[in-house]
Parts: structure tokens; sequence; C-alpha cells
């Protein structure tokens, strides 16, 4: 990039950069938390997370001494659940390793659980103007563009070749601020589809712009088509309890709670597999086993229908702790399906009254 370009890019985002409340500090804990944030998640969505989560963890040590179900719950709806579970983990390690003292050196950053190249390029230079450049999707876009290169981005050789660049392109002076400008220019100017070339700070050296066709850099990589699948969850009712249980730490959703879940397999239907769930958790007792609603979402390589079943069990004499009040219920983190699916229909779960429009089934 010729030094033309970097000043115009600094200039340009010195007054077009987007407010964020992450970039009136420089403290690295909070610098830290939004890059984590921001990892798989927009500025608009990760904001109120961003906030909510330094009013209860103001700093590390308040994140490492809190149960990792408050983690998780201020975490709730961000996904990719174990950047969180990384997070409280690396608190502790500060705690212990670094007496409290958050780091701002890439080596040290690297270091904490949960912490790639990225993000301690990221952390490093917006709090201590460490000389460390940023490459992230949109920079890989910006840089293609830029540079004109037309391989595949996903390839090891192209992606050291990106960071080269990256390296030598950074500002001696405003390492951070260039790494963030880079970032801002391809979130808002140099867009997937369409680019906003005419103003661009850094078009004049731009080839892509040059060869007038910006869009179709990077090269667009094949995604494989998501697999359908339907899930079910049953949400049991019991003398004004609900159940759910914590999921293992180490899977998906690790350590969030769901209600009884399966996947419907071929040879058998939605219903009689929320059948059988209800048969495993309250035995012959019988209930009416109601569809309450549906909704579709991604999962890995999944697009998945959930549909949520309700069953009204008069007595179950297994009340153990795994049996919520429905008080309480919204103080454990779920799976964002399952919340959202909870959240619209508990109204009319809470005042007991099943919708009837659906047929009831006899267990
Ligand atoms: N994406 C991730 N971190 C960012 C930052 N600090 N500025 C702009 N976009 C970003």
């Amino acid at each position: 990039m010729i030094p033309e370009s970097k000043q115009a890019l600094l200039d340009w985002f010195d007054v077009y950069q987007r407010e964020m409340p992450w970039r009136l500090t420089k403290d690295p804990y909070a610098i830290w938390v939004s890059e984590m944030m921001l990892q798989q998640t927009q500025v608009v969505t990760a904001t109120p997370y961003w906030l909510r989560w330094m009013e209860r963890f103001p700093n590390v040590a308040s994140l490492a001494s809190a149960p990792l179900d408050d983690v998780l719950m201020h975490w709730q709806g961000l996904g990719y659940y174990a950047r969180a579970r990384n997070m409280h983990k690396a608190a502790a390690v500060v705690l212990t390793k670094n007496s409290g003292v958050f780091p701002t050196s890439y080596d040290d950053l690297l270091a904490l659980p949960g912490v790639g190249p990225y993000t301690a390029a990221a952390v490093s230079s917006i709090s201590s103007d460490a000389h460390q450049a940023v490459v992230d999707a949109n920079v890989i876009r910006v840089l293609c563009r830029h540079e004109g290169i037309e391989d595949n981005p996903k390839l090891p050789a192209v992606q050291v070749q990106l960071q080269t660049i990256a390296d030598a392109n950074l500002d001696d002076a405003r390492p951070g601020d260039f790494n963030q400008a880079m970032m801002e220019l391809g979130a808002t100017l140099c867009t997937p589809k369409s680019p906003a070339c005419e103003r661009c700070p850094i078009g004049n050296d731009c080839i892509a712009k040059q060869n007038g066709q910006p869009e179709q850099y990077p090269l667009p990589i094949d995604k494989p088509k998501a697999i359908r699948r339907t899930d079910v969850i049953l949400i049991p009712f019991c003398d004004g309890k609900t159940y759910t249980q914590q999921l293992p730490h180490d899977g998906l959703w690790g350590g969030l709670y769901s209600f009884p879940r399966a996947t419907v397999m071929e040879d058998a239907s939605a219903v009689e597999t929320v059948e059988r769930l209800a048969k495993e958790l309250l035995g012959d007792h019988k209930g009416h086993v109601v569809e309450l609603g549906r909704l579709r979402h991604a999962v890995t390589v999944y697009s998945v229908e959930l549909i949520a079943f309700v069953v009204h069990a008069p007595e179950v004499s297994a009340c153990d702790e795994a049996w919520k009040s429905l008080a309480d219920i919204d103080t454990y983190p779920m799976p964002n399906p399952q919340a959202k699916l909870w959240a619209k229909h508990k109204q009319v779960l809470m005042s007991e009254r099943l919708p009837v429009s659906q047929p009831a089934l006899e267990l």
C-alpha cells in the first residue's frame, strides 16, 4: 500500500469510524472482551452484550470469581459458547499466573486459553500499540481486492501471503488504529456485494477497483449445502416445575441447560421421538403431549427444525434438583433456539393453559 493510502485510511478512520463503547478505553481486559465477542458477531449485536458483561464483570478478577453459569448466562444468544468457557478459564490463568494483571503483549495474550493470532494481534495493538497486524475476514477481503489476489484465501500459502502483506502495510505510529481502520473499511465500505469504491480512502492503488469488478474478489468459496434435520424438545411440567439438564462441558452448547432433546431418526416421527423422551423421563406416567411451536436454526453443518412439545405430568416422584421452578428457569443459560421457543410460549405455559388447537396425544 502506498504511504498516501495508508495516511488516507487513518484520516478516514478518524472521521468516519463507528462509535463503539470499547473504543473509549485502552483497558486490555475490556478490549479482549470486545474482540472475543466480535469474532462471530456483528458490532450492533455485540454492543449490548459487551455493556451488560462489563457491568457484571468489570475486571478480570470479577470474571475469574464468577460461577460459570453466570458467565454463560451473559453470553446466551452469542453462540459458540466455547469462547465464554475459555474466557472464564483465561481469567483464572491471569489471576494465578499474572497476579490479576491483564497481559498486553502478543505472546502473553497468545498463551491464554481461547486466544489465537487474530485476538492476540487485535488486543495487543489496540490496547498498547504493539506492532501486530490483524487479519480477519474483513481484512482478507480488503487485501484480496487491494492487491488483486485471485487465489483461494483459505489456502495456507495464501494466508501466509496475506499476513505478510498486512504486516508490511501496518502503520508504525498507529498500529492499533490502522488495524481497526482496515476492519472498519471491510465492514462498512469494502463490503462483499456492493463495495462503495467511490468513497474508498485506499482506492488510488487498489487493483480490484482498477479492474472494475471488485466484488469478484475474494474468490467465492463453495459452501457445502446445510443438511436438514428435525429435533424435538420436551418441556415437562410437574407441580409448577420444569426439567432441564446441564449439557456436558466439552460438547456443543457445553455447560448450558437443555430440555430433554432428541434428533428424529429416519424410521420415527417427531411425535414418536418425543414420546420416547417423555417415557424416559416420566416412566409410564400418563400425560398429554402437545406441540407448542417450532423454529428453524442453523447449527454446525445442519439446518435444524426444532419442535417443542409440552407435557403435563400430574405427579412425578423423581422431582429432583433437575426440576426447577418456572420462575428460576430463566436464570439458567440455555441454547438460544430453546430459549426463544421458551420465551415465546412462556406466558401460555405459566398460566398452565395448554394450546388447545393441536391434537392431544395420550401416552
Ligand atoms: N471487528 C473486530 N474488532 C473490530 C474492531 N476493533 N473494529 C472494527 N471491527 C472489528
